[in-house]
């Protein structure tokens, strides 16, 4: 499957209705991970990493840790600035890479894993997490699915920014 066959206006529909009900970050990432699995095709793993510090104080916040996701077991931190996920935070830009084994870093949790796509999560002004997609099909993330992904991660940002409501 390719990204241009992913309907993100309808996808985005969606995750804003998940994250409009702001019962807390955990619950809308989960069920948002649970929504890409379901809705994107030609993928093996979909999921989030949190700055440490955001996700609890008593973590540090040089490191992602692992939030709700969908797929095989994975490693649980990552050093900012490591692997794609920690220079897409680093950086504060998404990172598309059409050969995973073909970018010096890559953490491989996933053997299968042939691209990958991660996004950087907003709050406060500053990076707070990343939303992560692995596939097994090299290239499988083009611009139109960056840009798809970038709209999604702007709302699930939304529920990151806005406190739960009782
Ligand atoms: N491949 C990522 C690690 C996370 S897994 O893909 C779930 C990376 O290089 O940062």
């Amino acid at each position: 499957m390719t990204g241009s066959s992913t309907d993100f206006k309808l996808l985005a529909a969606q995750v804003e209705a998940l994250t409009s009900e702001r019962t807390h970050w955990v619950a809308t990432l989960a069920n948002t991970s649970a929504l890409l699995a379901q809705e994107l095709g030609g993928i093996n793993w979909v999921g989030f990493y949190l700055r440490g510090d955001y996700m609890d104080a008593s973590l540090p916040a040089d490191e992602l840790v692992l939030g709700p996701f969908q797929g095989k077991v994975a490693c649980t931190r990552i050093a900012w600035g490591k692997g794609v996920c920690g220079t897409a935070a680093q950086r504060d830009r998404t990172m598309r890479v059409d050969d995973v084994h073909s970018f010096a870093g890559h953490i491989a949790c996933d053997a299968a894993s042939a691209s990958e796509v991660v996004v950087p999560l907003h709050a406060e002004g500053r990076v707070v997490g990343v939303l992560d997609i692995d596939s097994p099909l090299p290239a499988r993330f083009s611009k139109a699915d960056q840009a798809g992904l970038e709209l999604v991660a702007d709302i699930v940002e939304e529920a990151l920014q806005n406190p739960p409501t009782a």
